[in-house]
């Protein structure tokens, strides 16, 4: 299949009324969201969505999130709202969330895979806006990247996965959060966040006064309760540690020193402040990840995807504290990194979980301190 890449510059309502016209006649379509690119195909024709699952070499047990233009698109979709969807919907809609509520009938259960909720979001985005209100349905659309790669973040990267595969991608630009939506499940007495993102736990809190974390985040042999967040996700190619604690900066510098004294061609994604540290004229591949928490969120998925092209041996990741987009970054990077996570404190650096290679091992210590 020839896949249509559609540069929005010119001629940008002429590209969406075609992508449009695919997905009603049952093709799949790339396009941005403010979140990530999305894989969309029209959300209410069960065929259509199989071709989703097709492209992206997803299991059938993880349900899609339905697209929607207007808030008013919701009713159609649901068997009915709580009160405490509504006013999430209100404070946050059009955003980067995701609301978890009970599916109507006429959505086929490839969407939802069996499950009696289905998740639905209004993405902010324009292109996003009017592709859904051209295309006249809901648009299905997980993102837009091979099952377990990093999520693309550009219409470039969504083509190194989906060239060939899809009818076409609408190119919109770099996505702005760079990061998935927060998923909030509604059908319980309290929200509960089921996957971090764009809207953080902080600023729920403040709207609804009260918030939870899907134990399945968090605690080990917890199932999550998106069916999505079991998987290995985000991972690039090359093994990955991430470096945590209060010392994570000074801990990741150290790391990539000894790895480069050891030969290994050494890939780094950290923040500003650690690059501006790293010694000059090494071997290192530096992703400079910026000096906000929301900048690095922005190129996170992209700086992941680039050390496949790269040819390093090692990435060292530079974990964040865990509040507002802290939490959704570092829920992205320990699974990119496959949980190898390094523990920097006190001078030292404390083998915390996973593999760590070889010729590091003389650094890092066995057992974390009582703390
Ligand atoms: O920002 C986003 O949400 C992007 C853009 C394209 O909108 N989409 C996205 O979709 O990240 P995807 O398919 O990559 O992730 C959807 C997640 C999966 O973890 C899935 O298991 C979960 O949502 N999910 C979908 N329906 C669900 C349901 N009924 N109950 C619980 N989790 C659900
Ligand atoms: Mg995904």
């Amino acid at each position: 299949m020839q896949t249509k890449l559609w540069k929005l510059e010119t001629k940008r309502d002429q590209a969406i009324a075609e992508a449009a016209a695919l997905i009603r006649k049952g093709e799949v379509v790339a396009f941005p969201t403010e979140t990530v690119y999305g894989l969309g195909a029209n959300g209410l024709d069960g065929m259509a969505c199989r071709k989703i699952f097709a492209a992206k070499g997803r299991p059938a047990d993880n349900p899609l999130i339905l697209h929607i233009a207007e808030k008013e698109d919701m009713e159609a979709l649901t068997k009915g709202l709580s009160p405490m969807a509504q006013a999430l919907m209100e404070a946050f809609w059009p955003g980067p969330m995701t609301l978890i509520v009970p599916k109507s009938d006429k959505i086929p259960d490839v969407v939802t895979a069996g499950l009696d909720t289905v998740a639905v979001r209004f993405p902010s985005h324009p292109v996003a806006r009017d592709l859904i209100r051209a295309a006249g349905c809901p648009i299905a659309a997980p993102s837009a990247n091979k099952s377990g790669k990093p999520s693309p973040t550009t219409a470039q990267d969504v083509l190194l996965d989906m060239d060939g595969i899809i009818a076409g991608v609408l190119d919109g630009g770099a996505c702005d959060i760079g990061v998935e939506s927060t998923i909030i499940d509604t059908t319980g007495k309290d929200p509960v966040i089921l996957r971090p993102g764009g809207i953080t736990r902080e600023m729920i809190k403040m709207a609804m006064g009260r918030v939870a974390l899907d134990p399945g985040l968090v605690k080990k042999g917890e199932t999550p309760k998106a069916p999505g967040m079991k998987y290995r996700h985000y991972a690039p190619t090359a093994p990955m540690l991430l470096v945590e604690g209060p010392e994570a900066s000074l801990g990741l510098i150290r790391l990539a020193i000894m790895a480069e004294a050891h030969g290994l061609r050494t890939g780094v994604i950290a923040l500003k402040a650690t690059v501006d540290h790293f010694p000059k004229g090494g071997n290192f591949v530096i992703h400079n990840g910026g000096a906000t928490l929301e900048a690095y969120a922005g190129t996170l998925f992209h700086d992941l995807r680039a050390f496949d092209s790269e040819g390093v041996d090692l990435i060292l990741g530079e974990g964040v504290r865990e509040d507002q987009m802290g939490l959704a970054i570092m829920n992205r990077l320990r699974k990119s990194a496959g949980h190898n996570i390094i523990w920097a404190e006190g001078g030292l650096l404390y083998h915390r979980s996973g593999a760590v290679p070889e010729c590091l091992r003389t650094l890092v210590m066995e057992g974390m301190p009582e703390r």
